[in-house]
């Protein structure tokens, strides 16, 4: 086998970048696309390749599909990775692994257990600039890492509650907490816990969460702030919200605080290193541009190598599990009133 045949659970919105992303990657084929639309599965056959089907069981009977990228709505992501690892597929699961840390624990299980590869789709592994802040952290660039400043102000528009960005499904998944799991914390600051986490590989201790539904008729949060502590002593600030009116106004965007100097993850990467370690100019700023129009591909191509010589994918279920700690750490927290402690 020299290409991983996918099969495509859930052909919505970022379905189609991931088809994209297979498509482009030399260790892939897509074999199947399954929608319980029929028009978006045959859309996704009809422009990428592979039969298209209304049905879940087919694709899990399917000799010629090696491995599913789940795409569906965040319910469905537990009991669709568990079945198709049970049937022996390979999962690359789209974010979250879950809606909560005992079902993420359970698909790690259920794949560990029946051999398959689980990968999930997070992007800092695989994209070039957090790959090179890594490596500039762990030289010692901004000195030991005391404080991290994670920030999502998201103006999202009235429509996207109903059909995401694009339109191109009509649902209402997104602001429902059971089917969601929650708002922009687990939609979208779980990217930053992750790639912070990747970043720094700092691990997070204990969370204290404040959050409310206050400017969309949703029932998932529309604005957070938590505060985080971490294993070495750092501290972090969380600010989430999807209805920030105006947005970020240039407010957006991570950073991380060293002693020596900070890193700034927006839509550059900017590094600042007052000592000048790692090779960079001291007392300067070093920008990186996220290489974005590739990541997909790189996310899809890794995986597919990591199916076919049997090692660790770039974003293990353990990485998938890291983050949804630290969210719903958050959402425990403020349903205490009390810090919680992780690992959960
Ligand atoms: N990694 C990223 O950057 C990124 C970006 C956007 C979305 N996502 C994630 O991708 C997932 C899907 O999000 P989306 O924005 O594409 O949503 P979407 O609503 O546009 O698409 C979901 C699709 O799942 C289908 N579906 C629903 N129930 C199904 C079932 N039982 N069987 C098969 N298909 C079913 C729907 O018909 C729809 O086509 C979510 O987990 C979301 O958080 C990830």
């Amino acid at each position: 086998m020299d290409r991983v045949r996918f099969a495509i659970v859930g052909c919505g919105e970022i379905a189609v970048a991931t088809a994209e992303g297979i498509a482009a990657a030399a260790h892939a084929a897509l074999s199947m696309a399954m929608d319980t639309v029929q028009s978006l599965a045959q859309d996704l056959a009809h422009r990428f390749g592979g039969r298209a089907t209304t049905n879940f069981e087919e694709v899990l009977t399917s000799p010629d599909v090696d491995a599913v990228y789940i795409a569906t709505p965040h319910y469905l992501h537990a009991p669709m990775a568990i079945a198709a690892a049970q049937a022996g597929k390979h999962v690359l699961l789209e974010k979250p692994i879950a809606t909560n840390v005992a079902d993420a624990k359970a698909i790690i299980s259920h794949c560990e257990a029946e051999g398959v590869t689980l990968g999930i789709a997070f992007l800092a592994q695989v994209d070039q600039a957090c790959q090179e802040v890594r490596r500039l952290l762990a030289e010692g660039a901004i000195g030991e890492v005391v404080g991290v400043r994670y920030a999502v102000l998201a103006d999202k528009p009235a429509h996207y509650w109903r059909g995401g960005y694009t339109q191109r499904v009509q649902t209402d998944w997104r602001g429902s907490k059971a089917k969601a799991g929650g708002g922009i914390l687990i939609m979208n600051l779980i990217h930053n816990f992750n790639a912070v986490r990747f970043l720094t590989g700092l691990e997070a201790t204990r969370v204290y969460g404040e959050y409310g539904t206050y400017s969309t008729p949703v029932e998932v949060e529309d604005l957070v702030f938590a505060t985080v502590r971490y294993h070495n002593g750092a501290i972090g600030c969380v600010e989430g919200g999807s209805a920030v009116r105006g947005g970020a106004a240039g407010a957006d965007g991570d950073r991380i605080f060293g002693t020596e100097g900070q890193v700034v993850l927006g839509r550059e990467v900017r590094v600042y290193s007052a000592s000048g370690a790692a090779g960079l100019p001291a007392g300067e700023w070093t920008t990186m541009t996220p290489d974005q129009p590739a990541v997909r591909a790189r996310l899809v191509e890794e995986f597919a190598l990591a199916v076919l010589n049997g090692e660790q994918p770039p974003v293990t279920g353990y990485d998938g599990l890291k983050a949804l700690e630290i969210v719903e750490g958050i959402y425990r927290s403020g349903e205490l009133c009390q810090p919680v402690y992780l690992p959960l």
